[in-house]
């Protein structure tokens, strides 16, 4: 807890209403409230928080004074103002907790919004400023503003082992912009339909569609896409998601990398790759992308959303050069290109280290997470078996065969919670399965929430199960 940032972003206050000294005693109360300052926390000086947010020090006293006689923080000479034992939120209270920050806890695909580096966003962010020209502020490039583009190119060369160039690379208002162009280019191509993974996110599904491609499905199993039932189709395109499976957890297999590259060759294919949750591998270090094994017929989406945080609206497309005039002219009838400023600032961000640090320290948090649920689930729902790498910002959790995962997560959403029933992203029933598909399962994210708040929501799951 020692960079500004962080205690600006846990104590958000508005300085334009008054009360400043209620609205800091607010924000620390329901910070205690919900575990994001557990017990034996120390707070820092009143001085020290005065400063850092930028208020005098009499509101930081007032509200330490209104916490302390809560019996929410004790004094403790040479120790400072420390949040008190008595003060913890308890683990099972018996009742559904409150859903903290807005995210429903279990609820898959959310990063932790609240570690958005904001401290490191707003320095990129007036570096960005005060460097550009009068001329940046004008329309820019549809594909983006080339100094990201040049950065982007750098950075998924060195982490994701892509083969970029900035020439062919597409800033977007997200992955979800970019499957939008590779739809629109794929019609331009006479292609209306894109074969999926099944099981898939059901809103990237509902996104082609809506784009005119209709999503065929293709199954997944233990090494990702079975690229032997694609080759029996008459697809010539593909959506994949190979660093980890949406949502099964897989990732696609060095032989199925192989085929599917050698099936795209033979039939004049495209595969997209969807990047999806690549950042994050707890277990080795990530496996490079398809997209630099084959350049010529994959194209690469990605984006800031799990990175950083959705509300960016940053991604990115990296297309066969072929596609490039296409995919660009489909960009700019879109909207003119993408908000300038914003790239700009991406780009000071990837060039001064930020954005890798900022993902270290994610990746730092996210897997203690994973942990603390994998354990939890351990405990509370032994019968249960986790599937899929230690990866992402979610897992998938197989129920035992017979369990309607669709009545459990309807229950569990009553509870508060927010799981997604694993049959519900299938769009096929495998053979010999019940109703819903089988195995039965939870898809369970655990990225937004602390250790402790992700223990009393698995024990709250399994009494729902
Ligand atoms: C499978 C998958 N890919 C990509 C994304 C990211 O979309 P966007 O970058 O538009 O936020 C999501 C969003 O949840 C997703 O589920």
């Amino acid at each position: 807890m020692t960079e500004q940032a962080t205690w600006e972003a846990l104590v958000p206050l508005d300085r334009a209403r008054p009360g400043l000294a209620e609205q800091l005693a607010g924000a620390l109360r329901a910070a205690i409230g919900d575990g994001r300052l557990p017990a034996g926390t120390r707070l820092p000086s009143t001085r020290g928080l005065a400063a850092d947010l930028r208020v005098s020090r009499g509101v930081v006293v007032a509200a330490y004074e209104q916490l302390a006689a809560e019996g929410r923080l004790v004094g403790r000479r040479g120790s400072g103002t420390v949040v008190s034992a008595v003060a913890a939120p308890t683990v099972d209270s018996g009742r559904a907790p409150e859903p903290p920050r807005g995210v429903a806890p279990l609820r898959p695909g959310v990063p932790d919004l609240g570690m958005f580096p904001r401290a490191a966003w707003r320095r990129a962010y007036e570096s960005a400023l005060s460097e550009a020209l009068d001329a940046d502020l004008d329309y820019g490039d549809p594909a983006g503003a080339p100094r990201l583009r040049q950065e982007l190119a750098g950075y998924l060369g060195r982490v994701r082992a892509a083969r970029v160039d900035a020439a062919t690379l597409l800033v977007t208002t997200g992955a979800a912009q970019a499957f939008a162009i590779v739809a629109a280019a794929l019609r331009r191509r006479g292609e209306t339909r894109i074969g999926i993974e099944d099981p898939c996110s059901a809103p990237i599904r509902a996104h082609f569609a809506a784009h005119g491609v209709r999503p065929v499905p293709i199954p997944v199993d233990a090494d990702g896409l079975d690229v032997a039932a694609l080759a029996r189709t008459r697809l010539r395109a593909v959506l994949v998601t190979p660093a980890h499976q949406s949502p099964t957890g897989v990732v696609l297999a060095p032989a199925r990398r192989a085929a599917l590259v050698q099936w795209a060759r033979r039939v004049g294919g495209l595969v997209v790759e969807d990047d999806y949750d690549a950042e994050f591998r707890y277990d080795r270090d990530p496996v490079g992308c398809l997209q630099g094994l084959a350049p010529d017929v994959v194209a690469l989406v990605g984006s800031v959303s799990k990175g950083l945080a959705p509300a960016l609206r940053l991604g990115w497309l990296a297309v066969p050069a072929p596609l490039c005039g296409p995919a660009t002219a489909v960009k700019a009838a879109a909207d003119l290109g993408g908000p300038v400023v914003e790239q700009l600032a991406f780009a000071h961000l990837l060039a001064s280290g930020g954005y890798d640090r900022h993902l270290r320290r994610a990746r730092r948090v996210y897997r203690q997470r994973r942990d603390a649920v994998v354990q939890a689930l351990a405990r509370y729902l032994p019968r249960a078996r986790v599937s899929g790498v230690a990866a992402g910002l979610h897992l998938v959790v197989e129920l035992p065969d017979g369990t309607d995962d669709v009545a459990v997560a309807a229950a569990a959403r009553a509870a508060g919670l927010g799981p997604l029933p694993l049959s519900q992203l299938r769009l096929r029933r495998q053979a010999g399965a019940g109703p819903g598909g089988r195995p039965p399962g939870l898809v369970i994210g655990y990225a937004a929430h602390s250790p402790n708040e992700l223990d009393a929501a698995v024990q709250r799951l399994a009494k729902v199960v």
